[in-house]
């Protein structure tokens, strides 16, 4: 009987776009940079170490975010925003290794599809250890997030089911990651004086992203310099996104602060330390003060990142 010789396809030759191999694409990109090798190193063997969940071993919920009040309905919004990019950005990079152009891409993605799913596996284990099943968890979450922010996330699966691989490198690891890159600092403020252990798992999933997007700006700003027309529709895609992602900011940074400070207000001895934006301290900023300062500092975050990459900047 006949038996047919199947080979593997070479990675990009899927779509009939494949890149130069990685030793080919200079300085700007090298592959070490971006290698699982490397990834076991500085991830699992480095920042990781002892840590279950992304939390240090052993550290439960604290009793002030066990009790019903409006701290806790504070804490469930902010997980709930994180859990839902979490899955999302999982789905979106595990898609991106599929259309992956070479090599390095390649290899990088399946680390970030696992950094993703880690982020949102810490994320779920702490509904968990609040008693919260899935089902009630993503009720909470269905009703806590905005519209826009949904949408959002919904337009990044359209994008990833269309395959345009550089649309999707821009929507996840520019837009959606590098704008909430400001975000992740006051977080920690934010939560420092209630739950240490919040506070490791959000360090630990922003050294992730912190990779993720300077792979992103890397490989685009390799990409696009050699490719107008390819430059040209990423332009334009970002120009919408950039926007979209905006107003998401705006409404939750509105909502989150706001209720963050009146939860706070119980606890003035626990936030007399906090210092929420330079030489400003928590409670002697306003909320509106404090939104327009992070507004602010994610346009001018999403400006520089741009610029770097060789794209104007419509914010
Ligand atoms: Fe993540
Ligand atoms: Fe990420």
């Amino acid at each position: 009987m006949e038996t047919k010789e199947t080979k593997p396809a070479a990675v990009g030759a899927e779509n009939g776009r494949g890149y130069p191999p990685p030793d080919e694409q200079g300085e700007a990109f090298r592959f070490a940079d971006f290698s699982i090798d490397r990834w076991l190193r500085v991830v699992p063997g480095g920042y990781l170490r002892g840590t279950r969940f992304g939390q240090p071993t052993g550290a439960g919920i604290p009793e002030l975010i066990r009790e019903q009040g409006m701290l806790r309905q504070v804490y469930l919004m902010d997980l709930a925003l994180f859990i839902a990019a979490e899955r999302v950005s999982t789905q979106v990079a595990s898609a991106l290794v599929r259309l992956a152009p070479d090599e390095s891409s390649f290899v990088f993605l399946a680390s970030q599809t696992l950094d993703e799913a880690r982020h949102f596996e810490s994320f779920a284990n702490r509904f968990r250890e609040l008693g919260l099943a899935p089902a009630q968890r993503e009720k909470l979450a269905q009703d806590l997030l905005s519209p826009a922010y949904r949408g959002f996330l919904d337009l990044l699966l359209e994008m990833t089911a269309a395959g345009d691989f550089e649309a999707v490198i821009v929507g996840l690891n520019i837009i959606l990651e590098g704008m909430a890159f400001p975000l992740y600092d006051y977080e920690m403020r934010y939560w420092r004086p209630f739950d240490p252990a919040l506070v490791e798992i959000i360090n630990g999933a922003f050294k992730d992203e912190c990779r993720h997007v300077g792979f992103g700006e890397k490989h685009l700003a390799w990409r696009l310099s050699r490719d107008p027309l390819v430059r040209a529709r990423v332009q334009r895609r970002i120009d919408d996104l950039s926007r979209k992602m905006r107003d998401v900011f705006k409404e939750f940074l509105a909502a989150f602060v706001g209720f963050y400070d009146l939860a706070v207000q119980e606890y003035p001895e626990r936030c007399s330390g906090v210092e929420i934006i330079p030489g400003r301290r928590l409670l002697e900023t306003s909320a509106e003060d404090q939104v327009r300062w992070l507004e602010h500092e994610i346009v001018l975050g999403h400006r520089k990142r741009l610029g770097r990459i060789g794209l104007e900047c419509v914010l």
